[in-house]
C-alpha cells in the first residue's frame, strides 16, 4: 500500500480577469454553477477521494471564499425556525470540520508552482493532490478518486490527462508520452504551453494531480518557465530526470473548463440539464431556443 494521500492543495489566487467585471469583488471560484460555487464541485470530489486537510492557496480580495466555508449560525437558526429542513441540510453539506481547512496567501503571483510551493510546510513530507477548482470534472466516480485509486498501483507522480484538440497545446501542459498503456501512460518529458508545431503530443495536463514531496523541492529550485511563471509543470518533468516515476492518467468523465466563458456557459447548461429539478423546464426552454434559431436561419 502506498502512503494514503489526505491532503489537498487548492490554487485560489488567481484575479480571474476573464470574468471582469463579476470579479472585480467576487472570487472566481465563488461563482456559481446552478446553485453552487465552483470551489464547492472541488470539494466535495476532494472529499470523496478521501482528503481530509484542505489548503487554500490565497490572495487579497479573497475573504468570501473564508465565509463561505465558515459557519452560518444565524442562517441556520433562520431556517431552522421556518421548518426548512431540505435548505439546512444543503446548507450543512458545506460546513467543513474545524481545522481541516487552511488558507496560506500566495502575496506575489509568481505562477501555479509558486502557488503550491507556498503551501510546503503544511504538506511535510507527505505525497498531496493539488486541484485546480477552474477543471469542474462530471463523473460518476469522481476524478480524483479514480486517480487516488490508480496511484495505489503506481505510486509516484500522476497527473489526469486528456486528448485535446492539436491546435490548442498552448493552452496547457503537454505530455511528451513513453509508453502508453491506455488509460495510464508513463511520461518521459513535460512541457507547459507548447506550441502546437512543437508539442511532443496533444495530451494535454488537466488540474488534478497527485504529487510526491520531491516535487515541492523541485519548485524550491525552480526558475521562471513560460508566460515567466514559476511552473508546476517544470518542478514535475524534474522529477523525470531525477528518475522519479510520472504518469498521466486518462479519467472518465467530461471535463468542463471553467476558466473560460464559454466553458463556464456549457457547464452550466450541462449541469442544469443534469439536475431533476430542472430538467424538464430547462430542456423545453433550450428546445424551443434551438426551434427559433432554427427557423431564423
Ligand atoms: C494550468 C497548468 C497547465 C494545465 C492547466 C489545466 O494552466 O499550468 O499545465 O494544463 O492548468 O487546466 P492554466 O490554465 O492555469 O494557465
Amino acid at each position: 500500500m502506498k502512503r494514503k494521500v489526505t491532503k489537498a492543495i487548492f490554487p485560489v489566487a488567481g484575479l480571474g480577469t476573464r470574468f471582469l467585471p463579476a470579479t472585480k469583488s467576487v472570487p472566481k471560484e465563488i461563482m456559481t454553477l446552478v446553485d453552487r460555487p465552483l470551489i464547492q464541485y472541488a470539494i466535495d470530489e476532494a472529499r470523496a477521494a478521501g482528503i481530509k486537510e484542505f489548503i487554500f492557496v490565497t490572495a487579497r480580495g479573497k475573504s468570501a471564499l473564508e465565509d463561505y466555508f465558515d459557519c452560518a449560525p444565524q442562517l441556520e437558526a433562520e431556517l431552522r425556525k421556518k421548518g426548512k429542513t431540505d435548505l439546512l441540510k444543503i446548507l450543512k453539506a458545506t460546513n467543513m470540520d474545524s481545522g481541516a481547512i487552511a488558507y496560506i496567501r500566495q502575496q506575489k503571483a509568481m505562477g501555479l508552482g509558486h502557488a503550491v510551493w507556498c503551501a510546503r510546510r503544511l504538506i511535510g513530507n507527505e505525497p498531496f493532490a493539488v486541484i485546480l477548482p477552474d477543471d469542474v470534472i462530471a463523473a460518476e466516480r469522481s476524478c480524483l478518486q479514480q486517480m487516488v485509486d490508480a496511484y495505489q498501483e503506481t505510486g509516484g507522480n500522476m497527473v489526469a490527462a486528456m486528448e485535446v484538440p492539436a491546435d490548442k497545446t498552448n493552452a496547457y501542459g503537454v505530455l511528451d508520452v513513453d509508453q502508453d498503456m491506455g488509460q495510464m501512460v508513463s511520461v518521459k518529458g513535460m512541457v507547459e504551453k507548447p506550441d502546437p508545431d512543437t508539442a511532443p503530443s496533444n495530451l494535454a495536463v488537466i488540474g488534478r494531480y497527485i504529487l510526491t514531496p520531491r516535487v515541492m523541492q523541485n519548485i524550491n529550485r525552480s526558475k521562471q518557465g513560460a508566460g515567466g511563471e514559476i511552473q508546476l509543470t517544470d518542478a514535475i518533468a524534474q522529477e523525470i530526470e531525477n528518475g522519479g516515476g510520472v504518469y498521466g492518467f486518462r479519467f472518465k468523465g467530461q471535463r468542463y473548463d471553467c476558466g473560460s466563458k464559454a466553458g463556464f456557459l456549457q457547464a452550466t447548461v450541462a449541469f442544469g440539464l443534469a439536475r431533476e429539478d430542472l430538467r424538464g423546464e430547462f430542456s423545453e426552454y433550450l428546445r424551443e431556443l434551438m426551434c427559433h434559431a432554427k427557423a431564423a436561419e
